[in-house]
């Protein structure tokens, strides 16, 4: 167990950018997909539903997208359910509702995550949630441990400057860590390829500050309840066009100096 994050367990992070699969048509795969699911809100605003249903119609857009990630061969999928700020400032009736559909997503999930070899992850301040949610999240971490699929990780009253402040804090209070990806919530977590946000908005919204630095970014107006394979592969497609360089040159220049 390690000291601010009892659900993961430590090992050495690598700085490293190796990242590139290919996939049946040869194209470029991202190995590491973040997705920041906005706009369920909206959604149910549009349809006169309460907020809280379009939550609801987003959670299962996410059970479809655990899916399509691990039938395409992604290593990792990292969703940002609730955020330190949402967990701060929505009125409480909507946290509530959105712990109460985490705790139901997780009793009706996890047993097919553990079939799918999905290996179930969570980041963040969870010591701050219920209980009864954090023992949830602690059964699924445990039940999925071992599988060697896709990890699929939640961030959770998560925040990247909450993150960072708390691997800061751990460095200075531990001999045993000589760096600060060391002292991450996760720090075999791999450097993001890939981030998605639907919705229309065009930020991070406090999302893996550190792990985004070289990521590809994609953003679509769909709301998340709306949000469909299809649309999955053209963030996919829009990917594999991209030309990632992480400082370095182009290829071609690089082979002409
Ligand atoms: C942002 O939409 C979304 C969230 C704050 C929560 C995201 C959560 C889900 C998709 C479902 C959660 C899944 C589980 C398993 C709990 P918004 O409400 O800010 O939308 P808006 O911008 O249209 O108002």
């Amino acid at each position: 167990m390690i000291p601010h994050q009892e659900f993961g367990s430590k090992r050495d992070s690598s700085d490293g950018f190796e990242s590139v699969d290919l996939n049946d048509d040869g194209r470029d795969l991202p190995r590491h997909v973040a997705v920041i699911m906005d706009g369920n809100g909206r959604w149910a605003t549009m349809r006169e539903k309460s907020r809280v249903e379009g939550h609801s119609r987003g959670a299962e857009v996410l059970r479809d997208l655990v899916r399509w990630s691990q039938e395409r061969g992604l290593a990792e999928l990292t969703c940002y359910a609730l955020s330190t700020e949402n967990f701060q400032q929505r009125p409480s009736d909507e946290v509530d509702s959105l712990l109460n559909l985490l705790g139901t997503y997780l009793k009706s999930e996890r047993e097919e995550l553990d079939r799918l070899q999905v290996c179930f992850r969570v980041i963040g301040r969870t010591a701050e949630l219920p209980e009864e949610t954090q023992v949830l999240l602690q059964e699924t971490v445990d039940l999925t441990r071992k599988n060697d699929n896709l990890v699929l990780r939640l961030a959770v009253n998560y925040g990247g400057r909450a993150e960072l402040e708390d691997a800061a804090r751990l460095l200075r209070s531990s001999s045993e860590f000589t760096s600060l990806a060391q002292c991450l919530y996760e720090p075999e977590m791999s450097d993001v390829d890939l981030l998605i946000r639907s919705g229309g908005e065009k930020r991070f919204s406090n999302f893996l500050p550190w792990q985004l630095t070289y990521s590809e970014l994609y953003f679509t107006p769909v709301l998340w309840p709306d949000f469909s394979e299809k649309e999955f592969d053209l963030a996919l497609g829009e990917y594999s066009s991209r030309s990632r360089r992480f400082g370095r040159l182009p290829n071609r220049e690089a082979e002409a100096e």
